[in-house]
């Protein structure tokens, strides 16, 4: 049995050059697959809302769904570091929330960090979480959590204004305490000048090659969610069309009486 990674493990990966590859997963069983598959890092994301739940938005997602797909994970896997996001209203209305709300992600939920969203405006924040001892790992440019404000899921950081705010937002977050840093949905120069300036290891999602690392969700690199597929999606395989031919094939002898057979009967 291998022994789980920790957050001293990405460091050193960045410290070597070495990249980090990150999905995401939300239950036992996919969980123990991307375990075998040899990922560092499994995320069990808020996007749990739209990609198993069916809601719009991330932001319906509750503390208590996290909870229980955090602890489904933490089940099926032995050697990625787990880290856990921090669901909307969590952690934005004041620090004991989020002191709490993180605390239980780690306790209850069995992950051994937590994720949350922003910049400059929740570096206080993160500092009062990792101040509990709980690594917390940051997200900056397009934040699903932000969608309204953004006005929908667009590129952020291409206007010089923006760009500016998102390096600031780097380095507040690193000097928080952050111990790595998710880059989603900003131009791959922005997200490369990021990367050389931070000493923590940067996780891109749509952020180009440049990043320590990359994050995708997993739902989407197999083609298990026909909803939408964005433009920094790439998918490995598709296995929605060996599933449905596997159920068709199921309901058909179930209709023609030749499931079960003898083999299955007692
Ligand atoms: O919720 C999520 O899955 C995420 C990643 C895609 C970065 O935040």
């Amino acid at each position: 049995m291998s022994r789980r990674k920790t957050i001293l493990d990405l460091q050193e990966m960045k410290a070597k050059g070495e990249r980090i590859a990150v999905l995401t997963a939300y239950d036992y069983s996919l969980a123990r697959l991307v375990d075998r598959g040899g990922i560092d890092l499994v995320l069990v994301g808020d996007s749990v809302g739209s990609i198993v739940s069916g809601y719009d938005t991330t932001l319906p997602v509750t503390m208590e769904e996290m909870l229980y797909h955090a602890r489904a994970v933490v089940r099926g896997t032995e050697t990625p570091l787990v880290v856990v996001d921090l669901p909307f209203l969590s952690y934005q209305i004041d620090l004991r929330d989020a002191r709490l709300n993180a605390g239980r992600l780690i306790k209850e939920g069995g992950g051994q960090a937590v994720k949350l969203e922003g910049g400059e405006n929740v570096a206080e924040t993160i500092r009062a979480i990792v101040d509990m001892d709980i690594p917390v790992m940051g997200h900056i440019g397009l934040t699903p959590q932000s969608v309204h404000r953004m006005g929908g899921y667009k590129v952020q950081g291409r206007q010089e204004e923006q760009a500016r705010q998102l390096l600031a937002d780097a380095r507040a977050v690193e000097a928080a305490g952050a111990f790595a840093l998710v880059l989603e949905g900003i131009p791959a120069a922005l997200a490369r000048q990021i990367t050389a300036a931070a000493a923590i290891p940067t996780i891109g999602i749509g952020a180009g090659v440049h990043c320590d690392g990359q994050v995708l969700v997993l739902h989407d690199i197999l083609g298990l969610c026909e909803k939408y597929s964005p433009k920094f999606v790439k998918r490995y395989v598709d296995v929605s069309g060996t599933i449905v031919a596997g159920i068709e094939e199921y309901v058909r002898e179930v209709k023609e009486g030749k499931f079960p057979g003898d083999e299955h009967s007692f």
